[in-house]
């Protein structure tokens, strides 16, 4: 059985359904009841209470988990005590170069040097940006066709969460990944601007990105990004491990564009 917290997720939802069509045996962590791909247990817990979580420990052997919870330590240890196994924790590209002031990389580091002293088998998932953070623009789109976004000049490799799913999936089932950190990418290195031109091709629309002056970016968003940290390279990870090519922007957005319409 493999458990997978943050189930309702972006990343979550996408790795029960590929281990559910793959026919594992597979339970998600929910914090109130959900629909859920059929084959898919739910059991209710919460990462920030590490006993609501033994009930759903039940007979797992491996868990998909989501760091930054209030007693990671504590999870940790009674999952140990369910005797499970191994862990994929999702982490974050941000972690490398170390920038633990920051409060996005600084809560990662912490989630990994947990999972580190936790004396499970581990494997990390270092994606870069998600694509589905173009979500945030929704409620601009609403109102006009005008998005106004920080770091414009700032190119991400971005990636889809399927593709974020589809590594841990392989990490989860398939041996040979214990103590490896997998720095995963989209399969080009997009600024707003291009991910806002390929949104507008598909809506049919002419939109406009207006950037943020730097300082302003610097103000709503630097406790998310750490000064110096390059999101802009591009890896091989996704095609090494899952023998197929990360998916790109385009394929993300037309397959949520209802979001947007
Ligand atoms: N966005 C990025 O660009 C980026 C880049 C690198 C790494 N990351 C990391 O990726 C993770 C986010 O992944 P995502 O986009 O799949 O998440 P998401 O779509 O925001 O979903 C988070 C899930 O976690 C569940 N959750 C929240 N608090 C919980 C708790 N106390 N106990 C149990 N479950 C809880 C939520 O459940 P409910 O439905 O009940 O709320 C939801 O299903 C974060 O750790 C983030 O730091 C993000």
């Amino acid at each position: 059985m493999i458990l997978v917290t943050g189930a309702g997720g972006n990343v979550g939802s996408e790795l029960t359904r590929i281990l559910a069509r793959d026919g594992h045996s597979v339970r998600a962590l929910v914090r109130t009841p959900r629909p859920l791909p059929d084959g898919v247990e739910g059991v209710m817990g919460d990462l920030n209470e590490p006993t609501s979580l033994k009930t759903a420990l039940d007979d797992v052997r491996a868990v998909f988990l989501l760091g930054g919870y209030a007693d990671l330590p504590g999870a940790l240890a009674v999952m140990r005590d369910a005797d499970v196994e191994q862990v994929t924790l999702l982490s974050s590209r941000s972690v490398v170069g170390g920038h633990s002031g920051n409060t996005v990389a600084g809560t990662h580091l912490a989630a990994e040097a947990s999972v580190r002293a936790s004396e499970l088998a581990w494997t990390f998932l270092r994606p870069s940006g998600f694509m589905s953070n173009t979500l945030r623009w929704v409620p601009q789109l609403r109102a006009g066709d005008v998005v106004r976004e920080p770091f414009a000049n700032v190119p991400v490799a971005t990636i889809d969460p399927y593709d974020i799913a589809a590594v841990a999936a392989e990490s989860l089932t398939t041996p040979g990944h214990e103590g490896r950190a997998y720095a995963i990418t989209g399969p080009g290195s997009l600024r707003p601007g291009d991910r806002l031109r390929v949104l507008g091709e598909l809506l049919g629309r002419e939109l406009r990105l207006e950037p943020l002056p730097d300082a302003e970016s610097r103000v709503t968003t630097s406790p998310e990004m750490p000064e110096e940290f390059d999101d802009s390279v591009v890896t091989g990870a996704v095609q090494d491990l899952t023998g197929r090519a990360p998916r790109p922007f385009a394929d993300w957005a037309r397959t949520h564009l209802g979001a947007f319409r």
